[in-house]
């Protein structure tokens, strides 16, 4: 049987690990289509040994012939053009966060609950998590199945990166005239952060942490944050579960860690937490894991696995994950390979 995938964002930060991981899975596929912007049209990629040419999203039959489509293009373009992919007979995975809490769309993370895609998803489009939550996701079901999780406190570390190209280009930029001013960092600060622009993230990132991540809410918390709550709780199937999220950007190139506490309804050890989480898929657990060692490796990794020290149904623990990988492009083809294992495409 013939399937044809297309890559939408193909160009992008995202976009260049789904197409990188298509090729080292050996995904089933004997046709790739790549799409971008007007401005990419044209631009020839490799894959598999040749190359692929760019084409616009706004080309009338780009999904023609097209069984899935994984979308990394930001929100707009999946609301307006993931309907026509499936008006094409596809079936959408979209990386963004346009679709993720709408009832009919289910929203996955494979190792928690790839069977919410045991049939094909009401509107042909099924879900990737935002980054942060995909990567707490899996030691926090790992523990929920063993102790029954009732409550988050949930503190991200987030990468440059998972502002995409964008985010990381201008922490590059930042970086060689803030070390050549390293004075000026220690002496005035202040001054120090305005000889660089900020764009992207809330403030000047290089040398520093940014405790505004996202666009501000009436309730005083960022959609990034509002992200952790309800996803969470859509993934893990816990509509009640207590959230307590904030998010924070540090200079990172890829990888997000979270530092988490949380709470169950049954006393919890240090031992019986690792015993829990070892040798649950995709996951490993380590000392001290930090972003910049798993960046590029497909495992979330855990570690600090602590008791809270006063309330015995209470743990502390950190994770890490590559925010392009788990984090999005690894849990998009992930996805993929669950719709051709139950037939669907
Ligand atoms: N970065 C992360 O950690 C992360 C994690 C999870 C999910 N996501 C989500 O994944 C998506 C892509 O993120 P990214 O980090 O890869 O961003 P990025 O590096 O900025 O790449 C954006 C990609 O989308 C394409 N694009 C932009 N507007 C488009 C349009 N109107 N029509 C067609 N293509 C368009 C761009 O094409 P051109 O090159 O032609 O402009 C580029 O290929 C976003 O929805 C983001 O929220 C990102």
């Amino acid at each position: 049987m013939s399937r044809s995938v297309a890559v939408v964002g193909a160009t992008g930060a995202v976009g260049q690990d789904l197409r990188r991981l298509l090729e080292e899975r050996e995904f089933p596929c004997d046709e790739v289509v790549f799409v971008a912007t007007q401005r990419s049209a044209g631009r020839r990629l490799p894959f598999r040994g040749g190359e692929v040419t760019v084409r616009a999203i706004d080309d009338a039959d780009v999904f023609e012939g097209v069984d899935i489509a994984l979308f990394s293009a930001g929100g707009t373009t999946s609301i307006e053009h993931a309907p026509r992919a499936v008006a094409a007979g596809a079936i959408v995975v979209d990386n963004s966060s346009a679709w993720r809490m709408d009832p009919d769309v289910p929203l996955v993370v494979t190792e928690v609950n790839a069977g919410t895609v045991a049939q094909r998803p009401p509107k042909g489009i099924i879900a990737n998590p935002n980054c942060t939550t995909m990567v707490a996701m899996l030691p926090l079901k790992a523990l929920h199945d063993a102790f029954g999780l009732t409550e988050v406190v949930a503190t991200s570390y987030q990468a440059a990166g998972g502002a995409g190209q964008k985010g990381i280009d201008e922490l590059e930029a930042q970086v060689e005239p803030l070390f050549a001013e390293r004075d000026l960092l220690r002496r005035d600060g202040a001054a120090a952060a305005k000889l660089v622009e900020s764009q992207v993230h809330a403030n000047t990132l290089a040398f520093n942490v940014v405790p505004l991540l996202g666009a501000l809410q009436d309730n005083g918390y960022t959609d990034e944050e509002m992200k952790l709550q309800n996803e969470s709780r859509k993934i893990l199937g816990l509509p009640d579960l207590r959230v307590s999220p904030t998010c924070v950007r540090v200079p990172v190139m890829v990888g997000h860690a979270i530092a988490v506490r949380a709470r169950f309804e049954r006393e919890v050890t240090a031992d019986a937490a690792l015993d829990a989480m070892n040798g649950f898929p995709g996951m490993v657990v380590d000392e001290a894991p930090t972003p910049l060692e798993w960046a590029g490796r497909d495992e979330v990794a855990v570690g600090r696995v602590r008791r809270d020290l006063q309330d015995p149904r209470a743990l502390n623990f950190w994770v890490t994950g590559d925010n392009l990988l788990k984090g999005a492009a690894l849990n998009t083809v992930q996805i993929a390979e669950v719709l051709v294992a139950n037939g669907l495409v």
